[in-house]
């Protein structure tokens, strides 16, 4: 099946880079000459081509827009939590867990056939104050740091045990020229916890997979050659990994991640899963028609590169509308980041994940 998407996607692929730009109606252009109907959502093109499309969700959102809980409920084979299963939510007191909202977004996934990854376990961001503070303070030793961090993960994965298919167990861990961040982990516990994390992890649910996630991974660089180096180097000590989380957080104000296959592919060839697990393509407001052609070409790549990869699982948008997304909040005066705007519209990026998917699912040959 690997083998015959991969070809599939060659196929797909070839045929859509000759169309640099998309007329409006091309996807009803590609259903013409396609049996694929038209209606069918990402999730059900994903599943012709054979790889899951996901999207994070926030669940305050799902909570209180009917709109977005039915769009999410449709459009998606694959959910992870943008924020509730971060430390700083499901422990915000310590030794009081409360995974309400993560239990829910399970359920809802459950109750829609979708697949769950799990995100994110070791970071050092939204991690819960009486943390930061007690390593702060002094008043949480190393040792204890190590406690804590084995509990964490022990607790968390084995809540999810069955139910969380894949972990992003350690998050953004790097710098840019691959040297190891300087973060509460390495400072306290030394470059030692992200296999102690690891093996933790697997022996909380020894069926899950288990990724390395981190941004600007998508091209060959010192960055991405780290992050090989670091799952190989995790995998000759015995600790099990199974993949690496390639973020995609792109921007069309810079240029395209020429190198991507290339660089998952080598991935791929050790045997490691990959995911587009946080694609997103944001601009410099305001929006106007090329940038939202350079965004769909952003995401184009980044699915593409996916289909023509062997052991690449899925793409997974980070938020699917501009409505609720994070990069206004970080990146002032940018946005527009997502496939649909903030009226629930498909927007050229929409669209080019569709026609790609379409080709692939026709050349995969399960086009009946
Ligand atoms: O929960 C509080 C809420 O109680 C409070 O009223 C509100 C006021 O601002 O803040 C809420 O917390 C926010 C949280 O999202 C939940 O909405 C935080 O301020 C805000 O900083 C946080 O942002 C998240 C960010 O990670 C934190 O670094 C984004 O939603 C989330 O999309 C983003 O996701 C990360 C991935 O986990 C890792 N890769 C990068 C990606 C984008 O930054």
């Amino acid at each position: 099946m690997q083998l015959s998407r991969v070809v599939a996607a060659v196929a797909g692929a070839a045929a859509v880079f000759c169309v640099m730009v998309l007329p409006a109606d091309a996807e009803s252009q590609s259903a013409r000459s396609s049996p694929v109907p038209i209606t069918q959502t990402l999730g059900q093109l994903g599943d012709r081509a054979g790889i899951f499309m996901g999207t994070a969700v926030d669940m305050t959102a799902l909570d209180n827009e009917p709109t977005y809980r039915a769009r999410v409920a449709s459009e998606f084979s694959s959910v992870t939590p943008e924020n509730v299963m971060k430390w700083q939510l499901v422990e915000p007191t310590r030794g009081v867990l409360d995974f309400t909202a993560a239990d829910e977004l399970v359920s809802f996934a459950q109750a829609n056939h979708q697949r769950v990854r799990g995100h994110t376990l070791v970071w050092h961001n939204q991690l819960p104050t009486w943390l930061t503070t007690g390593v702060a303070n002094g008043s949480i030793t190393p040792d204890q740091l190590r406690d804590i961090l084995r509990q964490h993960i022990l607790d968390e994965v084995g809540h999810f045990k069955g139910k969380v298919a894949q972990w992003d167990v350690v998050n953004e861990a790097l710098n840019e020229d691959g040297t190891l961040r300087s973060t509460i982990w390495l400072q306290q516990l030394g470059r030692g916890y992200i296999a102690d994390a690891f093996r933790w992890a697997h022996e909380a649910d020894p069926r899950a997979k288990l990724f390395y996630n981190d941004f600007n991974l998508e091209s060959l660089s010192a960055k991405s050659d780290a992050a090989f180096a670091l799952v190989q180097d995790l995998r000759s000590q015995g600790v099990h990994v199974d993949g690496v989380g390639i973020q995609g957080h792109l921007a069309v104000q810079f240029p395209a991640p020429g190198t991507i296959q290339e660089n998952m592919k080598r991935f791929s060839d050790a045997g490691l899963l990959t995911e587009l697990t946080e694609a997103d393509a944001r601009m410099v407001l305001p929006a106007d028609a090329t940038k939202l052609e350079a965004a769909a070409e952003a995401y184009r790549v980044m699915l593409d590169a996916c289909l023509l990869t062997r052991h690449c699982g899925g793409v997974t948008v980070w938020g699917f509308t501009d409505l609720h997304s994070w990069v206004p909040g970080v990146f002032s005066g940018q946005g527009a980041a997502d496939i649909l705007d903030a009226n629930y519209q498909p927007k050229p990026a929409y669209n080019a994940l569709r026609t790609d998917l379409v080709l692939a699912a026709r050349s995969h040959g399960d086009d009946d």
